[in-house]
């Protein structure tokens, strides 16, 4: 029993001295406390994050439903993002690389010194990819891998994806296997056959969209954010951030993107009361 006495009190004032930092570390508003003496402090601390909690803010960043970025404190009183209270986009960074890592060789970027060029990994955001080349795809398992890469139907991935049920990419001309790896299946495939990381989309979609991927190296394509000097560290937005790369051709709207609904008008400037000038063509005729 003694044995216990001295780890366990040590391990009780780790305790309260933890609690007492994570405490400090709140912004100020939430902690009314913040003048009492720290012992107050730290007996009142398990019941106050409870209490002050706000509720949790997520923000999309480029695709909704495939970039989305929950708020938290980077440093005290410093957001990793704000978000539009209206569209739920992301509006603002406190630190444009937090989450990032470097891009990887890219063709053409050889001269961007090593880690200048971040971008934020797409692995965390997909659902399905730790399981594709191993516990689905292990080799073994579905049988028989395909013998070549024509369309086949495949229920159980539309259940998974419904986006893939009549893929909309490249007008029935390609199939799963034109840019997933055929036996690696948690990664990308180029025109060797050899894989390509999915970190790396624009390796891929490049195959294909060769004046694309030229634009977005460019920097006419896509977006950059960070520091605009031009050696400058910059996170490049990678083409799956803003591409569904499943439903690039979806329904009626046949290419890009749906049309979003555009936002309500500003308010009228203080003092006028009606902006019907403005539809006047200044010129008659
Ligand atoms: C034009 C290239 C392309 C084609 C064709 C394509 N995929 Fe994909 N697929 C991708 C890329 C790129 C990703 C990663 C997407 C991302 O980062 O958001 C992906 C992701 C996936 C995922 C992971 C989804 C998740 O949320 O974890 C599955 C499963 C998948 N694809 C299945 C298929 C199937 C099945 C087909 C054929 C019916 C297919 N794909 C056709 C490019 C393609
Ligand atoms: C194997 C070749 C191939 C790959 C790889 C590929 N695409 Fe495509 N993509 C096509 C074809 C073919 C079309 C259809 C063009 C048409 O008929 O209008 C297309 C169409 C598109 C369109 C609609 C363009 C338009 O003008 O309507 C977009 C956007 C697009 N692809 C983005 C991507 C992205 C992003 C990737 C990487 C995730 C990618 N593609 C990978 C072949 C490919
Ligand atoms: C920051 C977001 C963003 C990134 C990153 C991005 N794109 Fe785009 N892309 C767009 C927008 C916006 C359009 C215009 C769509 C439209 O006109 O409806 C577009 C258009 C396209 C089109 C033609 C579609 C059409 O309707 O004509 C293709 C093909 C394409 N992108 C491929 C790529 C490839 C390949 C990459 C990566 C190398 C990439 N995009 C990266 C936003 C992005």
């Amino acid at each position: 029993m003694k044995r216990f006495a001295l780890p366990a009190t040590a391990l009780a004032l780790c305790g309260a001295f933890l609690l007492t930092v994570v405490a400090q570390d709140k912004p100020a508003a939430s902690s009314p406390a913040g003048a009492a003496p720290p012992a107050t402090q730290a007996a009142a601390a398990p019941a106050a994050p409870a209490a002050s909690a706000p509720a949790e803010v997520v923000c999309f960043e480029s695709r909704k439903g495939a970039t989305e970025l929950t708020q938290k404190e980077i440093k005290p009183g410093l957001l990793n993002v704000k978000c539009s209270p209206t569209t739920g986009a992301a509006l603002w960074y406190g630190d444009p690389y937090h989450g990032t890592v470097p891009m990887g060789k890219m063709p053409g970027l050889e001269t961007i010194p090593e880690g200048q060029a971040v971008v934020r990994p797409r692995a965390d955001k997909l659902n399905f990819l730790a399981q594709c080349g191993t516990a689905c795809h292990n080799g073994t398992f579905p049988k028989g891998f395909p013998k070549d890469k024509r369309a086949v139907p495949i229920p159980t991935m539309e259940a998974m994806v419904p986006d893939v049920k009549e893929l909309q990419h490249g007008r029935g001309r390609i199939w799963c296997l034109d840019c997933h790896h055929t036996t690696k299946r948690n990664m990308l495939v180029d025109h060797y056959g050899d894989p390509i990381s999915i970190e790396q989309p624009q390796l891929l979609c490049g195959k294909c969209h060769g004046d694309k991927l030229r634009d977005w190296r460019d920097g006419i394509h896509g977006k950059r954010i960070g520091d605009f000097t031009s050696t400058g560290k910059k996170r490049w937005f990678t083409c799956t951030e803003c591409h569904n790369p499943h439903n690039v051709q979806d329904g009626a709207r046949n290419r890009g993107f749906v049309q979003i609904a555009p936002e309500t008008p500003p308010q009228l400037p203080h003092g006028m009361t009606s902006a019907a000038h403005e539809k006047v063509h200044p010129i008659a005729h």
